[in-house]
């Protein structure tokens, strides 16, 4: 039967959740019964999450983190653990884009930037987590890295994006091995083309663009991949580990051919 209420009362850590995909899951989470440390560089939009999610009858509280700085990484757990006694979770979601480009017109500065925060972040994420999860006896533990479909599929014009969630992906699936005789799970979600502020300020033709190339024919809901991160923290999903699940609207399925229905009529009510 379907039931959530494993994850009343655990601890995690959400990072990016200030916005978009991180937002969602820090709110889900709450709603849950989760008590949640939100992690982000910007201290008013974070607290004006963690008053919204308080307001909503959750326990919340903001941690002013930048996570391409592992020593922030640190000290949000060792503030995580302090706070809240414990440490069952995190979700390492804090990432950057960076497209669009062909790979020699990137710099060597932009690849310390999105390796800073995409990969090395997310190590240091699993890395200082692991041991408070273990430290804390955790009956369950998780820890969710948001990789992205270009993390199981290459996307043009966006090398070092594609190359940090590829790293991702592997990070998972090798921590996955490591911990899985000790009853934490490591899993990676990939979002396809979701609607978030990553894409702010992006022209209206590339939403088409996103719209036109996903099979379903829309863009997902950050809310989307917060369900998944839900059931991902529930003891539900203890036999699912080194996952790497997309949540894209089958755009990582395969290529979309030309198809032509001999019965179209079944569609029509
Ligand atoms: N939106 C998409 O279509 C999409 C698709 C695939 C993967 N993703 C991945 O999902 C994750 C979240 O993306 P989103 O769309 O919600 O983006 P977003 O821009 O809406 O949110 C990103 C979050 O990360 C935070 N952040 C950025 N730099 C940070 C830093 N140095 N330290 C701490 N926090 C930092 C931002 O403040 C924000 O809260 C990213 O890892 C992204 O690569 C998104």
């Amino acid at each position: 039967m379907l039931d959530f209420s494993s994850v009343n009362g655990k601890v995690a850590i959400v990072t990016g959740a200030s916005k978009g995909i991180g937002e969602a899951i820090a709110r889900c989470y709450a709603e849950h019964g989760m008590k949640v440390v939100c992690a982000n560089r910007d201290p008013i939009r974070g607290n004006e999450v963690v008053e919204s999610i308080r307001k909503d009858g959750g326990e919340a509280v903001f941690f002013r983190t930048d996570c391409s700085k592992p020593e922030d990484i640190k000290a949000l757990v060792d503030f995580t653990v302090e706070h809240y006694g414990r440490l069952d979770g995190i979700v390492n979601d804090a990432g950057i884009g960076m497209g669009g480009n062909p790979l020699h017109e990137y710099s060597l500065e932009d690849c310390d930037k999105i390796f800073n925060l995409n990969l090395k972040g997310v190590f240091a994420g699993v890395k200082y987590a692991s041991e408070a999860i273990f430290k804390s006896k955790a009956e369950g533990g998780f820890i969710i890295n948001v990789a992205s479909i270009a993390g199981i599929m290459p996307q043009r014009g966006q090398a070092l994006y594609t190359a940090t969630k590829f790293g991702v992906v592997g990070l998972t699936q090798s921590a996955a091995l490591d911990y899985a005789p000790y009853n934490v799970t490591v899993n990676a979600i990939c979002p396809g083309y979701t609607e978030t502020p990553i894409f702010d300020g992006a022209p209206e033709q590339a939403k088409q663009y996103f719209i036109n190339d996903c099979p379903s024919g829309r863009m997902g809901k950050a809310e989307e991949c917060a369900y998944l991160a839900l059931f991902l923290a529930s003891d539900m999903a203890r036999y699912v580990n080194g996952a790497v699940i997309p949540v894209d609207g089958g755009l990582s399925a395969g290529a979309k051919n030309v198809t032509m229905w001999k019965h179209p009529e079944i569609l029509n009510k």
